[in-house]
C-alpha cells in the first residue's frame, strides 16, 4: 500500500483521499483552510455527498488517513502527491493555473526523492509540463490523471469507473501510478500527458453537447409535436447513441461543464483551431435557461406585480447541495429580474442563496407552494414526485406547472386539475 499525499480538500480532492484510504492506502489530506481541517478531523464532511461521510469515519478510525493544514505537511511523508486545488474559469474563459502553480512551487523542494506528482484537477492541456516546471525536480515525475466523478454519486464512481486514464512520459512512473489502482476494477489506459489532459476536456465537452443537442432536440419536438421522451427512448436503443445523458432540461450546469467547454474552446482558440461547435453548445444552453424563463413569465401573464412563482429545486442538479453555475438560479435570476416573486425550495439548500437575493428560501415544498401562481420544477429531485398533490392543488392560487425536467406524473396532475407544461412535450 501507498502512501498518498492529496493536496486540495475540495469534491475532488476530499473524494480521492477518502477513496485511497478505503482502498487500503495511507492518505494525508492537506488545505490551507484550517476550520476545514478541524471539522475534517472530526469527520464532518462540507459536501452532500452521499457515502462520503461513511468512509471518511471508517478511514479515520482506521488511521488510514489524516487532515493536515498546509501542503507541505502532507507532502514530506509521501510517494505520491495529488494535486486536486481548483482551477476556476479565468476572465477570457481559460482555466486559471494559478493554485496548481502555487501548490507546485510549495511542495517542490519537500518532495522525497523519486516521488510522483499526479495531477487530478482538470488543467489546460500541457499543464503537467508547466507542473514540472514549478516543482523544479529532475528527480520527480509527474503525470496526470484526470477525474471523472460525477458530484452527487462521486464515491461510486470513483470506486466503479468507467476507466482510469493515466499521462505520463515516464512507462515506470504510469506504472506506478496504475498500481494505486490494482484494487479497481477497471480498465487502465496510458498514454502521453497531453493526450490525458485532452481526454479530460473531451469528455466533459462532449456531454455537454450531447445535452445541448438533446435540448434543442426537445424545442423541436414542442414545435412538432414530438414527445422527447419517446423520442430519446428511442434514440436510446442505438447502442452508439446509448440511453444516458438524452434527459432534457432547464439547461445544464455545474462547476464542471460551463467552465471546461468554456476552457477548451479557449484552447482551441489558442492554439489556432476555431472550435465553433463549442461556442454553439454554449449558445443553445444559454437559451435554454432564457426559454425555461419564458415558459415560466408566459404562464405568469403582462401584470407581474401580484404574481408569485413557487421553485422546486436550486442546486445544479439532484444529489448535490451545489449551486455553482445552477440551471435553476440561472433561470430564476430572469423570472426575479423581470418582477415576479418567488418562493424556493431546495431539499439540500436550506437558506437564502447570494446569486438570488430576492428569492425566499423555505423548508418544505408546500410552503413554497402558498399562494403561487405557477410553480416551475427545476431540479430533478426525486422527492418531488410523492409530494402531496391535492395539498399542492389547495395551497397554489393557479394551477399552471412549469416541469423543466419532465419530473412529475403527468396523468396525476392532470387530474387535479393543473395544466403541466414540460420540456419537449
Ligand atoms: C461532470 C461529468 O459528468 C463528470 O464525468 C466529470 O468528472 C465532472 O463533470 C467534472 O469534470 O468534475 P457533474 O458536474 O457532477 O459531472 O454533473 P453531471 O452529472 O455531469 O451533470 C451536469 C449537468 O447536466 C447538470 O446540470 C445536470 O442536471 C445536467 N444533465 C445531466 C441533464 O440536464 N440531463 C442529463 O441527462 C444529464
Amino acid at each position: 500500500m501507498a502512501r498518498i499525499a492529496v493536496i486540495g480538500t475540495g469534491y475532488v480532492g476530499l473524494t480521492t483521499g477518502a477513496c485511497f484510504a478505503h482502498l487500503g492506502h495511507d492518505v494525508i489530506c492537506a488545505d490551507i483552510d484550517a476550520d476545514k481541517i478541524e471539522r475534517l478531523k472530526r469527520g464532518e464532511i462540507p459536501i452532500v455527498e452521499e457515502g462520503l461521510g461513511r468512509i471518511v469515519s471508517e478511514a479515520l478510525a482506521a488511521g488510514k488517513i489524516k487532515f493536515v493544514v498546509g501542503a507541505v505537511n502532507a507532502s514530506s511523508y509521501a510517494e505520491f502527491h495529488y494535486l486536486c486545488v481548483p482551477t476556476p474559469q479565468g476572465e477570457d474563459g481559460s482555466a486559471d493555473l494559478h493554485y496548481l502553480e502555487a501548490a507546485a512551487e510549495e511542495i517542490g523542494p519537500c518532495l522525497p526523492t523519486d516521488s510522483v506528482v499526479v495531477n487530478k484537477s482538470t488543467v489546460p492541456v500541457g499543464s503537467t509540463e508547466v507542473v514540472a516546471m514549478h516543482l523544479k525536480r529532475s528527480d520527480v515525475q509527474v503525470v496526470s490523471n484526470p477525474e471523472f466523478l460525477r458530484e452527487g454519486t462521486a464515491v461510486k464512481d470513483f470506486l466503479n469507473p468507467d476507466r482510469v486514464v493515466i499521462g505520463a512520459s515516464d512507462q515506470k512512473a504510469a506504472i506506478r501510478v496504475a498500481a494505486l489502482y490494482s484494487r479497481v476494477r477497471a480498465p487502465i489506459m496510458v498514454t502521453d500527458p497531453v493526450s490525458a489532459e485532452t481526454i479530460k476536456y473531451a469528455s466533459n465537452a462532449f456531454l455537454a453537447t450531447k445535452l445541448s443537442f438533446v435540448n434543442a432536440i426537445a424545442n423541436l419536438c414542442e414545435h412538432v409535436g414530438a414527445d422527447v421522451n419517446d423520442v430519446t427512448l428511442g434514440m436510446g436503443y442505438d447502442t452508439r447513441i446509448g440511453k444516458d445523458f438524452l434527459r432534457p432540461g432547464p439547461g445544464w450546469g455545474g462547476s464542471c461543464f460551463p467552465k471546461d467547454v468554456a476552457a477548451l474552446a479557449k484552447i482551441a482558440e489558442d492554439y489556432g483551431y476555431d472550435f465553433t461547435l463549442l461556442r454553439e453548445v454554449l449558445a443553445v444552453n444559454n437559451a435554454q435557461f432564457d426559454r425555461t424563463a419564458q415558459k415560466v413569465l408566459q404562464a405568469l401573464g403582462e401584470d407581474l406585480s401580484e404574481k408569485k412563482v413557487a421553485a422546486w429545486g436550486l442546486s445544479f442538479k439532484a444529489g448535490t447541495d451545489d449551486l455553482r453555475e445552477s440551471p435553476a438560479v440561472e433561470v430564476l435570476q430572469r423570472v426575479s429580474g423581470a418582477g415576479a416573486q418567488i418562493t424556493a425550495y431546495d431539499p439540500a439548500v436550506p437558506n437564502g442563496v447570494k446569486e438570488l437575493p430576492l428569492v425566499e428560501v423555505v423548508s418544505d415544498p408546500l410552503i413554497a407552494a402558498k399562494d403561487a401562481d405557477v410553480l416551475v420544477v427545476l431540479t430533478e429531485w426525486p422527492e418531488f414526485k410523492f409530494v402531496d398533490f391535492d395539498q399542492l392543488a389547495e395551497q397554489m392560487r393557479g394551477r399552471v406547472i412549469i416541469d423543466a425536467r419532465n419530473l412529475l406524473d403527468r396523468s396525476v396532475l392532470l387530474r387535479r386539475g393543473f395544466t403541466v407544461i414540460g420540456i419537449g412535450r
